[in-house]
């Protein structure tokens, strides 16, 4: 059954040294088939149970066994392979690896990037009975609990030694379940969000337009964080090469004008706007109708501002929640802040753009402001960091905050 949830989410696969070591072959079929991308990193007593051959072949990638190998740190070092991961997912998961974990050893290299994650962790254990029940194991267990850690499983039943109890790895199925319920909140729930995405085109003529280097990737992401988080989302898209995230509805624009229309057919019926598609600011005054020749050595085109997308929105809407986007490439503090007061956003995400920065790159950085009272003209701003992180992951944690100070201003 396809769950979505995990569609285009990289997931690393630890693998420990139990006799269920053989069934992540499967489940990286499994973990596949739900959209996820999927790298492994084995443990030494792992590979005396299933070949990394096996798991290279399914996964596509090469398996990481070694935390001291210059070939591997060369490419994708471990740090690295921490950031990329959504999600480290350690199937089977020892007794020992538990206690590693405890303790917060680094000596191994899927030791090492547990240390570094900053993603949701997941564990399904898989162990003798007696094992698993062993009091320190299950001290371990509840440590790791509190941490942050999350567990599936084990199943109780038959054990590959013979014996009965709790300690089989839990079906694959429901392993797979677990981890793409991880990504599901009710931080928006029932609440409906606007997101912009992409350029918009302003023509210049049949064959010609004015556009920009916006890929919409921070938008997409935004719409599908939102949507994890319960909203019912719609993306105002102008023309990008992105597929649709799931359960989000799409409408496909290509200049500021439509946009601008698009946006203020959907004000009625929604909660929050997050103005993230890069919006022409100038457009041709006049769209001539046949191709343009070249038959003059220079060629002027006159220009005029597209409508103000934000400034109609909130004279249009005075309740919605507005968070503005502004990409700049200096002096991102003050550009942001003058934004901020004078479209009357409640909030304002900031990032620098540029040569390698921002637009086109699946990273990104952003800077937020917000004001801390009404008073345009005596406004205190606040402000939040969000570090240099994947798009996606940088999106999930922008939407949790925008849910943190959307209901800070609907309740105050
Ligand atoms: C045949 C065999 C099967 C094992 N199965 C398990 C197991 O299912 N769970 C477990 O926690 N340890 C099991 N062990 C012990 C671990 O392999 C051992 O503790 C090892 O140090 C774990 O290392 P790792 O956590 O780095 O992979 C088994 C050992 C052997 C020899």
């Amino acid at each position: 059954m396809l769950m979505q949830n995990l569609n285009g989410k990289n997931v690393l696969l630890g693998v420990c040294g139990s006799i269920a070591a053989y069934k992540s072959a499967e489940l990286i079929r499994l973990l596949q088939e739900q959209g996820a991308r999927v790298r492994v990193v084995m443990t030494a007593s792992a590979q005396e149970f299933i070949t990394p051959l096996t798991l290279q072949t399914l996964s596509k990638h090469p398996v990481r066994t070694d935390l001291m190998d210059p070939v591997a740190e060369a490419t994708m070092g471990h740090i690295e392979l921490a950031r990329w991961a959504d999600l480290v997912l350690v199937a089977p998961a020892t007794q020992e690896f538990m206690a590693k974990l405890v303790h917060g050893r680094a000596a191994d290299l899927l030791s090492a990037i547990c240390s570094v994650a900053d993603v949701p962790m997941m564990l399904a254990p898989a162990m003798n009975h007696s094992m698993w029940m062993n009091a320190a194991t299950q001290e371990n267990r509840q440590q790791l609990i509190k941490r942050g850690i999350y567990f599936v499983g084990p199943d109780v039943g038959e054990q590959a030694c013979g014996e009965h109890g709790p300690g089989r790895l839990v079906d694959l199925e429901s392993l797979v379940a677990a981890a793409a319920k991880l990504y599901e909140n009710d931080l928006l729930a029932g609440i409906s969000v606007i997101v912009s995405a992409g350029p918009t085109r302003e023509a210049i003529d049949p064959v010609r337009y004015l556009s920009n280097r916006s890929s919409g990737k921070m938008a997409y992401a935004i719409a599908e964080a939102a949507q994890e988080a319960g909203a019912k989302v719609t993306l105002v898209s102008g023309p990008v090469a992105l597929p649709t995230p799931s359960k989000v509805e799409r409408i496909d624009v290509i200049s500021a004008e439509q946009m601008l229309g698009a946006i203020t057919s959907l004000l009625a019926q929604s909660d929050i706007f997050v103005s993230a598609a890069a919006v022409a600011d100038y457009r041709p005054v006049k769209f001539v109708n046949q191709k343009i020749k070249k038959d003059k050595r220079t060629q002027s085109l006159e220009l005029e501002r597209t409508p103000d997308i934000l400034k109609t929105v909130r004279e249009q809407s005075e309740d919605l929640f507005i968070v503005g986007f502004a990409a700049e490439t200096e002096n991102l503090e003050i550009y942001a802040k003058q934004k901020l007061a004078s479209k009357g956003m409640n909030m304002i995400a900031a990032n620098l753009v540029g040569e390698q920065q921002g637009f086109e790159q699946d990273d990104n950085a952003l800077e937020l402001f917000w004001p801390k009272n009404k008073d345009q003209d005596n406004m205190i701003i606040q402000h939040k960091s969000l570090e240099m992180r994947p798009k996606p992951k940088l999106a999930r944690q922008l939407i949790a905050f925008i849910a943190e100070r959307y209901y800070a201003k609907t309740t105050s």
